[in-house]
């Protein structure tokens, strides 16, 4: 027996619960205290919210809050690293527009490395914080039919050329940047467990480029129970079709005698609201306190918090994440919630890179990670019938 210490007892009330709480392996991006929510590197999310996207790149991949001279050099790098080969534009329009926009993104990252990688783990990563807004922006032009993609520019921010990317027709960009800034801030990293990382990771140790890790890291995103949830929160808070509260609580009450999940609420970790659902309540005060769906996403905080809150077996109540972005991305001129997890997707693509960086490259002291092997029990393996 080694004398390493004894964090997690398993026992057989542990199986079939999708690994809920035991510990893997170490993450040095972020850490999620249950209450307190998400920190990056050590910062709580309540400081870094407003910082520059760039910013947080740097603090994923270098641990570090850049100085000037380390913000302009890492914007410089990853501004030489854009451009997506035509073959893989041309491809897009080829595809089925009836399928969802995060299975264009799956095919769209699995495209982007058959043509652009390297095999090198750091410079394939930075390649991809790079080159997904394009990859994104031209998958919304393209799936939406609003146009051919468009290029970037030459001396925008990450996200200011994201929304010069996408192109919207009449859209507020200066707006909509701001608010995607903050939404980009605070989707990078949740963790090392969330489903996609995990995945993203899993894939990885077993010695897949990053660019197909990464499609597999979107695939386990777009589900509703993980990033799709904010497309799904979004067509919730329009079947509400109420702002006031007693209104929305007998819609509740209602989901939940249909057995249907309210979503936006509760977390596998969080015991408490999301500090990132809190931030983006105090940004929609800001930016669109008048908005019509962002009323009803503060009235299903108070309804739903409150019916949820009598049932003893729920853990946790309280919004996520989800609650409530979507109804800032449509304040903001982003009305089609197709491409809510897509925007997810984009941002969450910056930690999972920097932690398949991490595992692959620096784990065990430079050995990286094994390849995932979990055990399972043999049970009930007579023929069905
Ligand atoms: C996330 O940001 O990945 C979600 O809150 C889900 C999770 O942490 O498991």
């Amino acid at each position: 027996m080694s004398d390493a210490e004894v964090l997690f007892q398993i026992t057989t009330d542990h199986l079939d619960t999708g690994l809920r709480g035991y510990p893997v392996g170490y993450c040095r991006t972020s850490k999620v205290d249950p209450y307190k929510g998400v920190s990056y590197v050590g910062y709580p999310i309540t400081e870094l919210a407003r910082k520059e996207p760039i910013d947080i790149v740097h603090l994923m991949f270098f641990r570090e809050l850049p100085t000037d001279e380390q913000r302009a050099s890492l914007e410089a790098d990853l501004r030489a690293r854009r451009g997506i080969p035509a073959d893989v534009l041309n491809t897009l329009s080829g595809l089925n527009r009836d399928g969802h926009p995060m299975a264009w993104l799956g095919t769209g990252l699995q495209l982007l490395g058959l043509s652009t990688r390297t095999g090198d783990w750091m410079e394939d990563a930075l390649n991809l914080v790079a080159r997904t807004p394009e990859l994104v922006a031209a998958i919304f032009r393209v799936h939406s039919g609003l146009g051919a993609p468009i290029a970037p520019s030459s001396d925008k921010g990450l996200i200011e050329d994201f929304v010069h990317m996408l192109g919207i027709p009449g859209a507020d960009e200066d707006k909509l940047a701001a608010l995607l800034k903050v939404f980009y801030v605070l989707h990078v990293d949740h963790g090392g467990g969330n489903l996609s990382t995990f995945t993203g990771k899993a894939v990885a140790s077993g010695h897949a480029d990053i660019f197909t890790c990464m499609s597999a890291a979107m695939g386990a995103l777009s589900g509703p129970l993980h990033g799709g949830a904010n497309q799904a929160c979004l067509e919730q808070l329009r079947e509400v079709g109420t702002t006031d509260v007693d209104e929305v609580e007998a819609y509740v009450r209602n989901r939940l005698a249909n057995k249907d999940k309210v979503f936006g609420f509760g977390h596998g970790v969080l015991r408490a609201e999301d500090p990132r659902a809190t931030i983006q309540y105090e940004l929609g005060k800001e930016l669109c306190p008048d908005d019509e769906i962002f009323q009803t996403a503060l009235a299903m905080r108070a309804a739903a918090v409150k019916v949820l809150s009598e049932n003893p077996k729920i853990s946790n109540p309280h919004p996520n994440v989800d609650a409530v972005s979507g109804s800032l991305l449509q304040a903001g001129g982003l009305s089609d919630a197709n491409y809510y997890t897509n925007l997810f997707g984009l941002a969450r693509i910056t930690g999972i890179a920097a932690q398949i960086v991490d595992e692959r490259v620096h784990a065990r002291g430079g050995k990286g990670v094994p390849i995932y092997r979990p055990k399972y029990i043999a049970k009930d393996q007579a023929p069905r019938g």
